[in-house]
């Protein structure tokens, strides 16, 4: 049996071209929506022409056009949906639900994997007001999935690293200070961090493996399991220097949403949840899922350490 041939939707996003790379490297047949109403946006535009001389495919598609994204998805065998998540907020839904009903329509794809890519939605039912809208909305794309009775396989793929090692687990903050950091709590909690090249070769590792079907893949690189504490600790080592900290607690950060906007309001509460909660690593992956290390162990993925390197 030959390599599944992908339809990436969302392919010039943050992780939707690290997935068309990965896709490309390991060798499927890539194809890429490219979406008409892109339009001028010369960088997207200049993206897929990149992908196209690496070997990808352009396919014209819009969601706004039922026909073009049942077209589109008759090409493949699998499909990976990367495209944002709640900072256009009602469109995402939306946007998912069209493309399951394309999917249902077009009858012949062997596995979906919907924009997730975060925190297990399906543990996030306690979620607080206004984040828990990312969680409700993916719950819902995962209904109809079902309901369509479209085989899926859902990545819960944890802390993007860039987001939150960059700032120390910070919100607010991309690139780590020499100087201070603020502790969450008492930074002892557990939180799992993920190269974003890592996630994109995990998943595309997950489309022809019988064991992640109709699963969620968690990303736990065992490694990569640390608490704030941890993580300061490691960025203190490589700068040769103890960085002076305070502490917020959790009464003190969620105080802080008042004055900020929606899109923001929804990454405090995720913050929350991971950073004082503890909600990626205080559960057992039970029978619905598995672990991508161990899935992969030949997959070499990027320490904690070495990813903070690149900061110096
Ligand atoms: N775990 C974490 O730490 C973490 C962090 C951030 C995001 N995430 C999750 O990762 C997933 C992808 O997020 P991302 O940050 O990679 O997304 P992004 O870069 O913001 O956007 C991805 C793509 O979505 C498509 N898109 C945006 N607006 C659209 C619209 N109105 N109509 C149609 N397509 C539209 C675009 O694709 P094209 O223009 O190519 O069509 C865009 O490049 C989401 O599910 C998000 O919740 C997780």
């Amino acid at each position: 049996m030959g390599k599944s041939k992908v339809l990436v939707v969302g392919g010039t996003g943050y992780i939707g071209k690290r997935i068309v790379k990965a896709s490309l490297a390991l060798g499927h047949e890539t194809h890429v929506l490219h979406r008409p109403e892109i339009g001028v946006e010369i960088e997207k535009v200049q993206m897929l022409l990149s992908f196209k001389a690496q070997g990808a495919h352009l396919v014209q598609g819009s969601f706004s056009d039922h026909q073009s994204l049942v077209d589109a998805v008759k090409r493949v065998d699998v499909v990976i949906c990367a495209i944002s998540g709640v900072h256009i907020r009602s469109h995402h839904i939306l946007l998912q639900l069209k493309l399951v009903d394309a999917i249902k329509e077009a009858g012949n794809i062997k596995c979906f994997l919907p924009s997730e890519f975060g925190m297990d939605p399906a543990r996030m039912d306690h979620a607080m007001e206004p984040g828990r809208v990312t969680f409700d909305e993916k719950m819902v794309v995962r209904k109809a999935i079902q309901n369509a009775g479209i085989p899926f396989t859902y990545i819960s793929a944890n802390c993007f690293a860039g987001y939150f090692l960059g700032g120390l687990c910070q919100i607010g903050r991309i690139t780590p200070s020499r100087e201070s950091v603020v502790l969450l709590g008492d930074a002892n909690v557990k939180a799992i961090y993920v190269d974003e090249d890592d996630i994109a070769i995990y998943t595309i590792k997950t489309i022809d493996d019988p064991r992640t079907l109709n699963k969620t893949v968690y990303l736990r690189p065992p490694e990569n399991i640390l608490s704030q504490r941890e993580v300061v600790r490691i960025w203190e080592k490589h700068i040769g220097k103890e960085l002076k900290k305070s502490t917020i607690s959790a009464e003190d950060f969620l105080a802080t949403m008042k004055g900020l906007d929606y899109e923001q309001q929804v990454g405090l509460t995720h913050y929350y949840h991971v950073c004082y909660e503890g909600c990626l690593t205080n559960f057992e992956i039970g029978e619905d899922g598995v672990e991508a290390s161990e899935l992969y162990p030949e997959i070499k993925y990027t320490r904690v350490d070495e990813y903070l390197k690149r900061y110096l």
